[in-house]
């Protein structure tokens, strides 16, 4: 298919963020054209998130691409909060009134957004490198980009959507960008398992030794990580060495965690980053572009997601119906709901790892607040309502 020179939105970035948005427009009646750097079996791919909040399932179900997610994904009640050996369950049901979320993995929702946009005729060009957004406080801004055969290209449209990731060419052309960054002294380390998950729900644990997490792909697949240093090197964690420390962080006494071939591993550092506003002039930011989280509070994709929803009604807005209301608060709505995630994320990080230089008093902190957290009401509520999730529509 050729790509178009002109569209009304141009999306920077495949992602869930850009995907979602190309969907959510072309339902209201608006072109886009999405241009990916990466091609699309790498997009699909990507291992991330695999945990999402109830409201991004109901958005999903929504818009038409909830049907694989209902046969395949997993409906958890709840998690395992582990710590000084003893694990203790958090019935978010009970503690939310029904509150749930999904194990549905991010690779999934490419997969569908992806088969979704291609079958509804929708233009993704894969191995299309956006090298710059020009023209932003015009009513025609311009994404010029290299194709897949490597010709230098321009797209012109009414809206720039940039949602190409922390590592992208959106964020760092806003002026006057007001950024905050927190970088955490730890690490993860990943690992896909083909090997049935020994957990019903997800288990967090705070080990002296650092933080483990238990999660799952599937009735066949684990997904495990352990907190490292971010310095860590790969190389030095053969398959023998995670399953052991994997065992020991998550154990408690009768369980046994179950071991298997290890499909995929790697580190990703951890931070928390917040730029504002997430607008300048006719681009808009969304997703990881704009702010990251730590993983610890399965957030990053469900606030991608959120920005998404929030943006593609502003651009029918504003496209359509020449209102320029829900663009101009476009960007305090979504910072409101990005906000609330940092704070948890981060309470959830500190909350379960290991502190890096930290005495006897940090410690017996930590451990009063986890069990204050595994017996109270009202913090075991508090960690629920977060969780499972906001509304998707900040006010
Ligand atoms: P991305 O997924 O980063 O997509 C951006 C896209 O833009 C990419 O496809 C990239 O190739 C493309 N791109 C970049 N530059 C350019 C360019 N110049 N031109 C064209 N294209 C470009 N979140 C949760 O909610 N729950 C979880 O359980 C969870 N677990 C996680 C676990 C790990 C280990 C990690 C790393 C992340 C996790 N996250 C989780 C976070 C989540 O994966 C991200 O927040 C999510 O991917 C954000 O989506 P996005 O579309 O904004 O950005
Ligand atoms: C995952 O399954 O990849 C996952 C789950 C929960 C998290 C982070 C990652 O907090």
């Amino acid at each position: 298919m050729t790509v178009p020179d002109r569209t009304q939105v141009g999306i920077v970035g495949g992602g869930p963020a850009g995907l979602l948005l190309s969907h959510l427009l072309a339902r209201a009646g608006i072109d886009s054209v999405v241009l990916e750097s990466r091609d699309r079996a790498y997009v699909e791919a990507r291992q991330r998130a695999g945990v999402i909040e109830v409201g991004t399932a109901d958005l999903l179900r929504d818009v038409g691409l909830g049907a694989r997610m209902d046969r395949d994904g997993l409906v958890h009640g709840g998690i395992y909060l582990q710590f000084a050996g003893e694990r203790h369950h958090l019935d978010f049901v009970d503690l939310t009134g029904g509150g749930t979320v999904t194990v549905w993995a991010q690779t999934e929702i490419v997969k569908d957004l992806v088969a979704r946009r291609l079958a509804d005729g929708g233009a993704i060009e894969f191995e299309a490198e956006a090298t710059a957004v020009d023209d932003l406080t015009t009513e025609r801004p311009v994404i010029r980009y290299r194709d897949a055969e490597g010709a230098t290209r321009e797209l012109r449209c009414d809206a720039i959507a940039g949602c190409d990731g922390f590592h992208g060419v959106s964020r760092p052309t806003v002026p006057a960008l007001s950024v905050t960054d927190h970088e955490y002294p730890y690490a993860w380390l990943g690992i896909l398992a083909d090997v049935p998950p020994s957990t019903d729900e997800l288990i967090y644990a705070h080990h002296t030794r650092g933080f483990a997490l238990h999660s799952l792909r599937s009735p066949q697949v684990s997904r495990l990580y352990l907190q490292v240093a971010p310095d860590e090197r790969i190389e030095e964690w053969p398959d023998d060495r995670i399953w052991s420390e994997l065992a020991t962080r998550l154990g408690v006494p009768g369980w046994t965690l179950e071991t298997g071939p290890v499909r995929e591993k790697g580190i990703t550092p951890m931070r928390s980053f917040v730029s504002a506003p997430m607008r300048h002039g006719r681009l808009f930011l969304a997703g990881d572009a704009a702010h990251i989280v730590p993983p610890t509070g399965a957030k990053g994709l469900n606030l991608a997601m959120a920005d998404a929803l929030v943006l593609a009604e502003a651009l029918e807005a504003l496209l359509l119906h020449g209102d320029s209301g829900p663009a101009d608060t476009y960007s305090d709505r979504c910072l409101r709901r990005v906000w609330r995630a940092t704070h948890f994320s981060w309470w959830m990080t500190s909350m379960l790892h290991r502190p890096v230089g930290g005495d006897a008093f940090d410690a017996a902190l930590q451990l009063s607040q986890l069990r204050y957290v595994a017996t109270s009401r009202a913090a075991s509520a508090s960690l629920a309502e977060n969780y499972v999730g906001y509304t998707m529509r900040a006010a």
